[in-house]
């Protein structure tokens, strides 16, 4: 095969389009030329941790939104890799929520075995991209780091995996140019050791202010004050963790809330959510969509509707992650070996979006949104190789997750659930979450 594939991102979503081609290759399939463009100088996108904040060793944003002590906020039952196990990586089942430095070692392990890294080139931020109409490729510019040298490759196909949890969406308030204190995006946030002893506030009702809130709870700020634009989280805090209705201002250190109240604090984290930002792509390949299950203008989620030879993975709110990444990977490079067809109607393609979206937004429950996912990654499965699993059972691992956090929210990581892969019940950890203070991956596997 003489195809060129450019991938852009090697996080999750593009390892998994690398082990796709490559179990392809493996079966005897006839591969073209895959080359993945990274800017971080090693693989994982989020996962491959950082201590920086701000840019980067060379001088571009960072990526990594994780911070230290973060361990997966949903069960390991839900994300597992249908063609690679736990249990094949650890050689035994391990603990439902694990830290991640425990993902990032799994998620690395399977590309390790795939041989794939050599179709990686690190350090290379991806510039620009442009489809040549005439010549039916894209010119994809990258600029290598590491020799300090912009070039410009032609491909059949691109494929962004870029993630979209990176651009921080960072609103101001009146008083925020005065305020005493620090005030930082999740996305800056690291150590949680740097509020010990203080009078937190964090804006956003999502999984972000849960949980870096609750890694400052651990980690002993004083109190802990979340705020909300449309709903509260509404879970059943510790004393020491209010929750507050839509934030006013700031004077000093006073912050002001829309139900008259007041309170007294140091730092503000502003857990507001990400923006889907490509500053590599032009007008007419860009993708635009709100964070949702039903992304706008992706055919089956993946191809863009404007121009279907450029693929998107992992646009898509998320339930599920690894599994559905991959489902997406492996339907993605059927379309690229000539097993699926896009329909050349776009009409065909844009109904399909639409159908999505009307579906999505015909019920606002989270059960339903799950299975939503999940019957998503069945579609897409049922049409590839990828190897069939139990998804509605992994939807099952979310509902008593779900049930779990609304019954202790300091407590939900200590719960074990079933691996549908492997049929195996995970072990208890041997120390409940709000004691295990390290969270090594040495220590983890201590059970
Ligand atoms: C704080 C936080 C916690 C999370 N926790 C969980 C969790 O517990 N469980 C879970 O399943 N999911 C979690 N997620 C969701 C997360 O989005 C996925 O797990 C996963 O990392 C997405 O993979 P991705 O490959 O699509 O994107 P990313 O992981 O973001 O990877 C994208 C890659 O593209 C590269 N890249 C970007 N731009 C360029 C460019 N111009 N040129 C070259 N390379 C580029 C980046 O360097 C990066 O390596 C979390 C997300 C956040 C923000
Ligand atoms: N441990 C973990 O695994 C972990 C930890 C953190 C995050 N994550 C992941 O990271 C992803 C992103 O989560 P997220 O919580 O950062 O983003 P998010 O889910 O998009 O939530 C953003 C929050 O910010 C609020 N907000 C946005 N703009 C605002 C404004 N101008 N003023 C006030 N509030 C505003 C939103 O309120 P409205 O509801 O009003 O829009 C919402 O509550 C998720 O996939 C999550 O699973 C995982």
């Amino acid at each position: 095969m003489t195809k060129r594939i450019a991938v852009i991102g090697a996080g999750p979503s593009g390892l998994a389009q690398l082990r796709a081609f490559q179990s392809a290759a493996q079966k005897g399939a006839d591969i073209p030329e895959v080359v993945c463009f990274e800017k971080q100088s090693n693989w994982g996108g989020l996962w491959n941790y950082t201590w920086r904040t701000g840019v980067d060793e060379n001088g571009e944003p960072v990526h990594g939104s994780m911070y230290r002590y973060l361990w997966s906020n949903g069960p390991k039952e839900g994300l597992e890799f249908a063609d690679y196990s736990f249990e094949e990586h650890f050689g035994k089942q391990i603990a439902s929520y694990p830290p991640r430095a425990v993902l990032f070692d799994y998620i690395e392990g399977r590309v390790l075995k795939a041989n794939v890294r050599d179709w990686i080139r690190f350090s290379t931020v991806v510039r620009w991209v442009d489809y040549d109409a005439e010549a039916g490729d894209f010119e994809v510019t990258v600029h290598d780091m590491a020799t300090d040298r912009v070039y410009t490759e032609c491909f059949d196909n691109v494929i962004v995996a870029s993630g979209h949890f990176s651009s921080p969406n960072v609103p101001e308030y009146p008083g925020f140019d005065r305020f005493n204190g620090r005030i930082v995006h999740a996305h800056d946030f690291r150590d949680a050791r740097e509020f010990q002893g203080k009078d937190v506030l964090l804006m956003g009702s999502s999984y972000s202010a849960e949980d870096i809130g609750s890694q400052c709870w651990k980690y002993g700020a004083k109190s802990i004050t979340t705020c909300y634009r449309s709903a509260p989280m509404g879970f059943d805090w510790p004393h020491n963790w209010e929750e507050k209705g839509g934030f006013e201002r700031v004077e000093g250190k006073t912050a002001y809330f829309s139900d008259g109240t007041t309170k007294d604090i140091d730092a503000i984290i502003l857990c507001t959510g990400y923006r889907h930002y490509f500053p590599f792509l032009p007008d007419d390949l860009r993708l635009k969509t709100a964070n949702r299950l039903a992304t706008a203008d992706l055919y089956k989620g993946v191809a863009y509707v404007h121009n279907p030879a450029l693929f998107y993975l992992g646009m898509q709110d998320q339930w599920f992650t690894f599994n559905m990444f991959d489902a997406q990977a492996w339907w993605v490079r059927d379309v690229i070996l000539g097993r699926i067809a896009i329909p050349e109607d776009k009409q065909v393609l844009m109904a399909d979006v639409a159908e999505r979206e009307a579906r999505e937004e015909a019920s606002d429950d989270t059960k339903y949104a799950i299975n939503y996912q999940a019957d998503y990654i069945k579609e897409l499965i049922a049409e590839t190789d990828y190897p069939s699993f139990d998804v509605d059972g992994a939807s099952k691992a979310f509902f008593e997750w779900k049930k779990h956090k609304a019954q202790d929210i300091m407590g939900f990581r200590n719960n074990s659930y079933v691996s549908v892969m492997t049929g195996t019940m995970a072990p208890v950890h041997h120390t409940p979450w709000k004691d295990a203070l390290d969270d090594s991956l040495e220590v983890y596997l201590q059970n």
